[in-house]
């Protein structure tokens, strides 16, 4: 049975652009619910943590000195089916592929600069909120 949460993180990109408010309407309109909800600035050891699953990956500095380079919003969301409703409102990881109306279409600068992150399965959407939240940081019962 699919899970019913995703973690979401709003990159540094979209929140310098002045892009949280927009994202989180397009994420509430959707029908998620915000269950916990911070903002904060990663150093880069978090995030080469965060992002180990790509530690071999040609683009994978590019990427832990992007997502430290300022501060970021990550957030838990709530919704049956939660990762794969999620992953089709953001939409694809490269803006110029991304269809319209999903949120990367709307608010990511390019693929690499790409306005938002979705966890990718249940498993790492569990990992993923345990990284960012510990359980009295929840807006609801948790
Ligand atoms: P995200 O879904 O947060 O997870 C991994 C990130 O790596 C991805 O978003 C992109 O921002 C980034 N990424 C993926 N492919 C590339 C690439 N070819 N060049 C640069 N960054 C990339």
């Amino acid at each position: 049975m699919a899970g019913n949460k995703t973690l979401t993180i709003i990159k540094p990109g979209a929140v310098k652009n002045r892009h949280i408010g927009g994202i989180f309407a397009k994420i509430e309109e959707a029908g998620f619910r915000v269950s916990a909800i911070k903002s904060l600035k990663l150093a880069p050891a978090e995030a080469e943590v965060f992002y180990s699953i790509h530690r071999d990956k040609p683009f994978f500095q590019e990427l832990v000195d992007f997502m430290s380079s300022g501060p970021v919003v990550a957030a838990v969301l709530k919704k049956e089916d939660a990762v794969e409703d999620f992953r089709e409102l953001i939409g694809s990881t490269d803006p110029a592929e991304a269809k319209e109306g999903t949120i990367r279409k709307l608010f990511a600068e390019s693929k690499s600069h790409n306005a938002i992150h979705g966890s990718d399965s249940d498993e790492n959407a569990e990992n993923e909120c345990n990284f960012f939240f510990s359980k009295k940081e929840y807006l609801e019962k948790h």
